[in-house]
């Protein structure tokens, strides 16, 4: 059977990784500013987690929510307390996709109505509402196409106000720092609204934080910064460091009707101890304040680089805005340099290391980019 071919992918094979390391089948070392898509948050093969995630499956790995799940509890009241949101009730699921669908869905059960308000070069996933509330036509089949999704310019606040008063709006969602998009940073004032319109309109306003979420950003939601909370919060990447688990949490106003929502492997045991051991990793070595520390360096230094069109982004969730005669750099960073990096089209090189990334590995990184962009 061959496979179906949908990835373009580079051309190594990458079998061993520890921190901000990984090693190709040959033992040749690359140094790792992509996690495998923002996804590695403590770091490759933490002990920790390893270790928590070995003892787990000796145990048992899966049961389904058909039983009492004190793993889920346990998680809830971790991530309550490390995120802030100690009052929120927790829905676990699998992808940042499904993640999105159930809060669009939650949404909409809670007040009736199905209008969405999106933005532009927003990317939310690519099941039916999350691709549908996604900013790009090439991606969305025509089984996905909507008129419930209404998407508005970024950061326009007449025009989101007019939106309120032309629908029925049931759900604004917003990601904190646009990834796919390019590193777009909301800014706080647009977010304040949101909540404002809202709260006026008894529509729900929904934080997609699958990649700008779980302390990357320097705080734990990076919609935090704009002083106001959102009444759902979707999560899934940094969450379980490569397992795969996603979740909302969700504001204290929603009643849960049994049935509403639903999913067999959501939450299941090794999930939940997978994200609690990144919790717990990033409470016991303050990767949160290392993420804001490492990546302010970052970009204070990226800043110093006349070449650079523009550094966006908070913590460790950088945009380096190249200029077209520079757009090779990525690609030699990886095959003269060895260090993955992350991209957005046209020109944006994305960095989404591990909360944990050490200044010498930043500064690392800093002399190959300089070598390049010189
Ligand atoms: C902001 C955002 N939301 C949702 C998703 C979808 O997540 P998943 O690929 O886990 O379905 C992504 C994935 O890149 C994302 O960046």
């Amino acid at each position: 059977m061959k496979l179906f071919d949908v990835y373009p992918v580079n051309d190594i094979i990458i079998d061993k990784a520890a921190g901000s390391t990984v090693w190709d089948e040959k033992g040749t070392e690359y140094l790792d500013l992509y996690g495998g898509h923002a996804v590695i948050s403590i770091g490759h093969t933490h002990p920790h987690y390893v270790k928590r995630l070995t003892d787990q499956l000796h145990k048992i790995g899966f049961y389904s929510n058909s039983v009492k799940m004190p793993l889920q509890e346990e998680l809830a009241a971790l991530l309550g307390k490390v995120s802030g949101k100690a009052d929120y009730q927790l829905f676990l699921c699998n992808s940042g996709a499904e993640a999105n669908e159930n809060a669009l869905k939650l949404a909409s059960f809670y007040n009736g109505r199905k209008k969405i308000i999106a933005f532009r070069k927003a990317f939310h996933g690519r099941t039916s509402l999350a691709v549908a509330a996604t900013d790009n036509p090439k991606i969305v089949a025509p089984v996905n196409e909507t008129d419930n999704v209404v998407f508005l310019p970024w950061n326009d606040e007449a025009a989101l106000e007019a939106a309120f008063k032309q629908y029925e709006v049931s759900a604004v969602i917003i990601e904190g720092i646009q990834g796919v998009g390019g590193i777009n940073v909301a800014p706080e004032s647009f977010l304040q609204k949101i909540r404002s319109l809202c709260d006026a309109h008894n529509a729900v306003f929904i934080a997609d934080s699958v990649q700008c979420g779980y302390g990357r950003s320097g705080k734990f939601f990076s919609h935090d910064f704009a002083g106001v909370n959102a009444d759902i919060y979707t999560m899934a990447k940094g969450m379980g460091n490569g397992f795969p688990i996603g979740g909302i949490i969700i504001a204290p106003k929603f009643q849960a009707v049994y049935g509403m929502l639903g999913t067999t492997f959501g939450g299941n045991h090794l999930a939940c101890v997978a994200a609690l051991s990144v919790l717990e990793v990033i409470q016991s070595e303050n990767l949160i304040s290392n993420a804001a520390t490492i990546g302010a360096y970052l970009m204070e230094e990226l800043r110093k680089f006349s070449q650079v069109k523009e550094v966006r982004g908070r913590g460790l969730m950088i945009g380096i805005e190249m200029p077209e005669e520079l757009a090779e750099v990525r690609k030699n960073l990886l095959a003269k340099h060895r260090i993955f990096t992350g991209e957005a089209k046209p020109n944006v090189i994305r960095l989404l290391p591990s909360l944990a990334l050490t200044k010498a590995d930043a500064d690392r990184f800093l002399e190959a980019f300089g070598k390049e962009v010189k």
